[in-house]
């Protein structure tokens, strides 16, 4: 497989076992509700899925393998991670990856991500051994500051392999990524940014509608009182293109040339997910949310929320 262009991504870590559903999500979604998600991604043409061991609290690959498995696996765009809660330990990453694909049930993924910049020339050496050996297909970097960015860069030019791509976080309120220079950084050099999280784990929906109750809702409730005209503003602009407010979202980062990653349980939220790729939102559009987004203050993850897990 040659180049992989990333319109949207789906990601995983929602899912998995019952109680973590219902105490980080307010809700668990059966797997079957899953597996019709991703026929519904095939049908839709979202192929690349999002994935880390520790997603869905060590269940999300295992399960993702077995229902990939039942839908059929060959359109399907894998796109892993080595975590690296420690400092480096020799095999550290092949061992992790043997897992990986052991769960996935297949012999290469066609994106890795070093999760964290830890020990940067060390694991990138390792990753590399696994790409040279055909397990790895691309190779990208999570969590990064573009000074990080541009030194996996550096250490991948020397291996004569291209920088895949970064994933960080990004969405309308949490922009720090693009002020600083690491997504001109990306668009200069070829690189795609993905965006994880776009919808603020459900805050940048539409605050109209009525979730449940969640750990996670309760710490971020305080937020959406900040943000009041920021929902009037995307609710504008959903009407104006007949779609809804957390497409808003999706579709932000799309037109800001971002990559979204996006939390989708449910076929509906894929469906959205895939539409909102082909929302173009005008000028004025972008500057109105980007206005409100920036008057409300709101902060909900931080764009470089698991710093503090970088092994010091
Ligand atoms: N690289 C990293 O360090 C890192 C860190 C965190 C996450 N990620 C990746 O990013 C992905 C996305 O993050 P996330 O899942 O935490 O948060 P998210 O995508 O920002 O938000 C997910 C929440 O939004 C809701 N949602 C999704 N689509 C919707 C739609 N169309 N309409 C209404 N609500 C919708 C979900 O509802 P339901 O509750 O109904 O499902 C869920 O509550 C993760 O799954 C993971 O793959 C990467």
């Amino acid at each position: 497989m040659g180049y992989i262009e990333a319109k949207a991504v789906i990601g995983t870590n929602s899912w998995g076992g019952k109680a973590y559903g219902k105490a980080v999500r307010g809700s668990y979604v059966p797997d079957s509700v899953i597996k019709d998600a991703m026929r519904e991604a095939v049908k839709q043409g979202l192929m690349i899925y999002d994935l880390a061991r520790d997603y869905g609290l060590g269940k999300a690959q295992k399960m993702f393998g077995d229902l990939a498995e039942e839908i059929g696996k060959d359109h399907i765009i894998i796109s892993a991670k080595y975590t690296p809660f420690t400092h480096y330990k020799r095999n550290c990453v092949r061992k992790s990856l043997e897992k990986d694909l052991a769960d996935f049930r297949r012999s290469y993924v066609d994106i890795y991500l070093l999760h964290l910049p830890a020990d940067i020339e060390q694991h990138l050496a390792e990753i590399i051994e696994l790409f040279n050996e055909g397990k790895i297909r691309n190779i990208g970097v999570s969590n990064f500051t573009l000074e990080e960015c541009r030194l996996a860069k550096r250490i991948l030019d020397k291996a004569g392999i291209p920088l895949y791509g970064v994933q960080n976080h990004y969405s309308l309120i949490s922009r720090e990524w693009e002020k600083n220079g690491l997504l001109d950084w990306c668009k200069e050099n070829g690189i795609s940014f993905w965006a994880w999280a776009v919808l603020e784990e459900g805050m940048l929906t539409d605050p109209r509608v009525k979730t449940k109750f969640s750990l996670m809702k309760f710490f971020m409730n305080r937020q959406k009182r900040k943000m009041f005209e920021l929902y009037r503003v995307m609710i504008a602009v959903a009407k104006r293109h007949d779609i809804t407010v957390p497409q808003v979202a999706e579709a932000y980062c799309v037109n800001k040339g971002v990559v979204p990653v996006c939390g989708c349980r449910k076929p509906k939220q894929v469906r959205e997910l895939a539409e909102a790729v082909n929302v173009k939102l005008t000028s004025g559009e972008v500057r109105k949310l980007e206005e409100a987004a920036d008057k409300s203050g709101a902060k909900i993850l931080g764009h470089d929320l698991f710093r503090f897990a970088v092994p010091k």
